[in-house]
Order: C-alpha cells, then structure tokens, then sequence
C-alpha cells in the first residue's frame, strides 16, 4: 500500500531510540527522506545509514538545547528541504520510581526539561521551517504516554509531562493551518512497549504481572505496534483528514492495578 510518503521530509526525534528506529526503518521503507536524531551515541543508527544514505541523514540533538534544535532544522533544510512532518518522539523516564514526597527538584525539571521544554523546542523549530517553506499539507506527531492519561505512582515528573502533550496538540492544531492551510497535528500515547525505555519494568515478572492485569490483550507492544500509528498519521494519504486525535496503542489497556490482593488488608483478615 502506498502511504504516499515517497519524497517527504521526516524528522524523528530520538530515532536511535527503540521506538524512533522502528519508525525510521518503516518511514524509509516507504520512500521518505528522514532525518534522525540522537542524543548521545549515533550506534544504533549505523547499519541505517549504511544502506539508506540518499534518504538518511543522522544529526545529535539535545532538545533541551535551543541551539541544537535550531541547527537541526538547519542542516535539515539544507540537505533534504523542507520539513514535512515531525515525529517528536524522543524523551526520558526515570527507572526507578520515586515518590513525590521525596522527588528532588532536579530530577522533576530535568524530565520536564527534555520531555516538554525539548518537545515545544522541536515543534516551534518545526513551525518556523513551515513559515519558510510554503505548501499545503504538514504533519506534527506528538508522542506522549498511557501514564500522562492514567497516571503512574512515582512517576509524577513523567506522567505531567507526558499528559501536557493534549494540551500542546490541542492547541498547535489550530495554529498549524495559519501556515499549512492541511497541517494537522495528532498524540500518539503507547502503552508498555519493549524498548530500552521499559526493558527494565518488562523483563521484571511481578511488574509484568501487574501490567498485564490491565490490558485485555494480555501483551506489551512492540516498537512495530507505535510506528504503525505514527505512519499512519504521518500520512496524508490515510489521515489527511484526522487532526487533534490521540490514537493509544496499548492493547486495551484499563487502567492501573494499584493493590495485589494480598497488599488489601481486610481481604487477609
Ligand atoms: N517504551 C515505552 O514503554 C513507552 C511507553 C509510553 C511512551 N513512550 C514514549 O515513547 C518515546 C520513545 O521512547 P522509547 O521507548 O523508544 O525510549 P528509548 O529507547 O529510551 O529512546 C528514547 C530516545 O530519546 C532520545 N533522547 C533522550 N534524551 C534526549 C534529549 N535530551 N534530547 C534529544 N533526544 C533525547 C534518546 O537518545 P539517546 O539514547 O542517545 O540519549 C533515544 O533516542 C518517548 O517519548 C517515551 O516517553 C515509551
């Protein structure tokens, strides 16, 4: 099927990311031209760059280095043209849980930080590229997370992060088309997915246990499972007329299992 995606410029931010490579390999499949961003080492992305150099191009970005963002549109529209859509995918999590009480400052700005500041950094850059370049059709993909719409205990920093992606969609949609009269901008929240991101949580058997009590599908995702959702909202062609939407690609998933039986206590009376 052709997502009419051939020719396209694509940023993906944290392509050397589980997700981000996933959404790499499937947006150059399909004829785009990608540029992808790592933070601190190019690696995953070498064997990519090997066999797609005419499509490929590979930029380190911190995104919470307004210099950085703004010389990746740079190299970007020097090389490729004009942004046509941007995968704000990258962002971090904390492995351990923290309870709020004893979360330090630090850790609370440094999430916000790169998760929120960075994703406002790279859909502003991104805009800007829009006001240069004129053309009908422009995509922003959000990504955000199951935990900005249920929560996560000790995970406030992240969860507030990742819930701030409606609010940003729901107003950069209606922004969008002052510069592309057919620009639309979408959230995509994935559930539990196998990446270096969760791999920790994922391989543990009690959290996984817990997880699953939620989810319908009785599975995680893989990385395949949120790339397709990204393509398919990158893509005129099949989503053209789908804006402010949040597509959550996480097996069905309910909601939290806050108490194991055994933690309830009048059940142990
Ligand atoms: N995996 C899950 O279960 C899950 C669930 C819900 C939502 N998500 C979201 O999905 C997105 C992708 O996550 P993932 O699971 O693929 O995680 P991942 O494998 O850890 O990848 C994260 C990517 O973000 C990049 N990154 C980190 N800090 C950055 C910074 N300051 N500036 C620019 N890039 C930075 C990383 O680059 P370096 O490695 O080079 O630092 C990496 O490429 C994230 O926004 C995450 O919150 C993931």
């Amino acid at each position: 099927m052709d997502f009419g995606l051939s020719g396209k410029q694509v940023i993906v931010t944290g392509a050397s990311g589980g997700i981000g490579l996933e959404v790499t390999k499937m947006l150059l499949a399909e004829g785009a031209k990608v540029t992808g961003t790592y933070n601190r080492s190019s690696k995953p992305l070498e064997d990519i760059k090997r066999s797609w150099s005419d499509q490929f191009l590979d930029v380190k970005m911190d995104q919470t280095s307004e210099e950085d963002v703004r010389k990746l549109f740079e190299e970007a529209n020097r090389t490729f043209g004009r942004v046509d859509v941007l995968v704000a995918n990258a962002g971090i999590a904390n492995h351990e849980g923290v309870a709020i009480q004893e979360m330090s400052l630090d850790q609370w700005e440094k999430t916000l930080k790169v998760n929120l500041t960075g994703t406002f950094l790279c859909s502003k850059y991104f805009f800007s590229n829009l006001q240069k370049f004129s053309g009908d059709t422009a995509a922003l993909i959000l990504v955000g997370s199951t935990a900005g719409f249920f929560g996560e205990a000790w995970y406030v920093d992240y969860s507030t992060s990742k819930s701030a992606m409606h609010g940003m969609m729901m107003s950069l949609k209606n922004e969008i088309v002052h510069l592309a009269p057919k620009g639309r901008v979408n959230l995509v929240n994935p559930g539990w997915t196998m990446t270096p991101m969760a791999e920790e949580a994922l391989t543990d058997k009690d959290m996984t246990k817990r997880i699953l009590q939620t989810i319908p599908m009785r599975k995680t995702a893989v990385p395949e499972d949120v790339a397709g959702a990204i393509l398919y909202l990158a893509s005129d062609k099949l989503a053209g007329h789908v804006s402010g939407q949040t597509i959550t690609v996480a097996g069905g998933m309910e909601g939290r299992v806050l108490f194991t039986p055994s933690e309830i206590g009048f059940l142990n009376e």
